[in-house]
């Protein structure tokens, strides 16, 4: 293994609670997987503190485990990643090629995309990307401006309804997006968790409004506006397809549990409770599995000309974190994470390949992907549990029409 890599994989190991994988591939050697992917099972989940001292001494006591583990991880001659690995690859859905600047113009020239989430981060990247090689793209987020872009806050039902309003009109008047729907959708908006003010003004936990809520609303209301092409890609980027640890995310009921609890009650409380990183961590893994099984329903409702795929993103290094962790600490676990990171470039390059395989087609089911292997990965098991799937979707249904 490249030594330099390594020790940095270590140090990230260190500052973050970042972990190397033990597939047996490239990926050992050259990638370590992000926080999400290396939270383990934390020995004690608090319940909600009552005490902001309290809650302060339980976010440190989790990162001091976090790191605590790593070590002792590290520490031993065989590894057993085997809770925390990337999903084993999916044979049937194949790889995806790497693409020269030539075949991406021939991939997206001509063609309309949109990027919920694409001023910052991977979604930037992915937008940049698909933009150079000719595709008009609509870029979406509370921070967008015309022209491109359209300025929304999805953290609400409403906000997401508005969105596409704005999308249906701004199409029909320009006549780029009403002509023939988006060919390429990417709803990549997501957040960490925020201990501070955890709950949105509709009162659901923001991790569940941005992951899951927003994106389901967004998917079934571009559906029914007639704005995904007959052909459309859509990719979901999370930390898609991950084998997580029985233990932090349960079973089917588990996960309906901790989902229902997301939401406060009617009529939401004043002022509503603030929550700690440990329970926001947790409930963050848990969205990421219910991600997975969310996306393979939908499958199931779209028409089946409109291709669903998800990835696990990699690292890239972005401001996802600040809104869980002290000011402080942010930069340092910045600087852990990137000698791992990939480029912004790099990043928008494998997800633009990801999305326009041909071998991610697969009618009726989403394929999950590993986009820096550009390898399509298993699902995470609960994915294929079909009551599961079709609970998942009537609840999210019903939140959003209760917003
Ligand atoms: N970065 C990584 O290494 C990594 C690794 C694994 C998984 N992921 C997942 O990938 C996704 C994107 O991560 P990232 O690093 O690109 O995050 P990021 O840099 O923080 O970007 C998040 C994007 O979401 C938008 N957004 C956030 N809240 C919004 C809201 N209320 N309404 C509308 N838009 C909103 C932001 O736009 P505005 O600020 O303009 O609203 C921004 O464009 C997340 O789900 C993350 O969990 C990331």
């Amino acid at each position: 293994m490249h030594r330099a890599k390594k020790d940095a994989a270590e140090a990230v190991g260190e500052a973050a609670g970042v972990c190397r994988h033990n597939e047996s591939q490239r990926w050992l050697d050259m990638r370590v997987g992000s926080p999400e992917d290396c939270y383990r099972d934390p020995p004690v989940v608090p319940q909600p503190p009552t005490s902001s001292a309290t809650e302060e001494s339980e976010d440190f006591s989790l990162l001091a485990t976090l790191l605590a583990e790593q070590e002792e991880i590290r520490s031993r001659n065989t590894l057993n990643f085997q809770a925390l690995q990337i999903r084993p690859k999916d044979e049937e859905a194949g790889v995806a090629a790497a693409l020269t600047p030539a075949e991406l113009r021939s991939a997206y020239e001509g063609s309309t995309a949109l990027v919920v989430g694409g001023t910052r981060g991977i979604g930037k990247s992915i937008a940049s990307t698909l933009s150079a090689a000719g595709a008009a793209v609509v870029v979406v987020g509370r921070s967008a401006a015309p022209p491109g872009g359209v300025a929304a806050d999805l953290s609400t039902a409403a906000g997401c309804k508005a969105l596409v309003d704005e999308l249906s009109t701004a199409g029909s008047s320009s006549g780029l997006v009403a002509r023939n729907g988006f060919s390429f959708v990417v709803l990549t908006a997501g957040v960490w968790p925020d201990p501070s003010s955890p709950y949105t003004a509709d009162g659901v936990d923001k991790v569940i409004a941005i992951d899951l809520l927003a994106r389901h609303v967004l998917l079934t209301r571009l559906s029914a506006a007639g704005l995904l092409a007959a052909k459309c890609s859509v990719m979901a980027v999370l930390a898609s397809g991950q084998w997580l640890p029985g233990p932090v995310v349960g079973d089917a009921e588990a996960i309906k549990e901790r989902l229902a609890a997301a939401v406060l009650p009617r009529p939401l409380p004043t002022p509503p409770p603030s929550g700690s990183v440990a329970t926001g961590m947790r409930l963050m893994l848990t969205a990421a599995v219910a991600h997975d099984v969310w996306l393979m329903g939908m499958g199931g409702r779209l028409p089946d000309g409109v291709t669903l795929l998800s990835t696990f993103p990699g690292l890239l290094v972005s401001d996802l974190m600040a809104s869980t962790f002290p000011s402080w600490l942010v930069p340092l676990l910045q600087g852990a994470m990137a000698p791992l990171a990939d480029s912004a470039e790099t990043m928008g390059a494998n997800h633009a390949a990801v999305l326009a395989a041909a071998t991610s087609r697969r009618a009726g089911r989403a394929t999950y992907w590993a986009a820096p292997l550009l390898e399509a990965r298993r699902p995470h098991p609960l994915a294929e549990d079909a009551a599961l799937g079709a609970w998942l979707l009537e609840w999210l249904d019903g939140l959003a029409e209760a917003a």
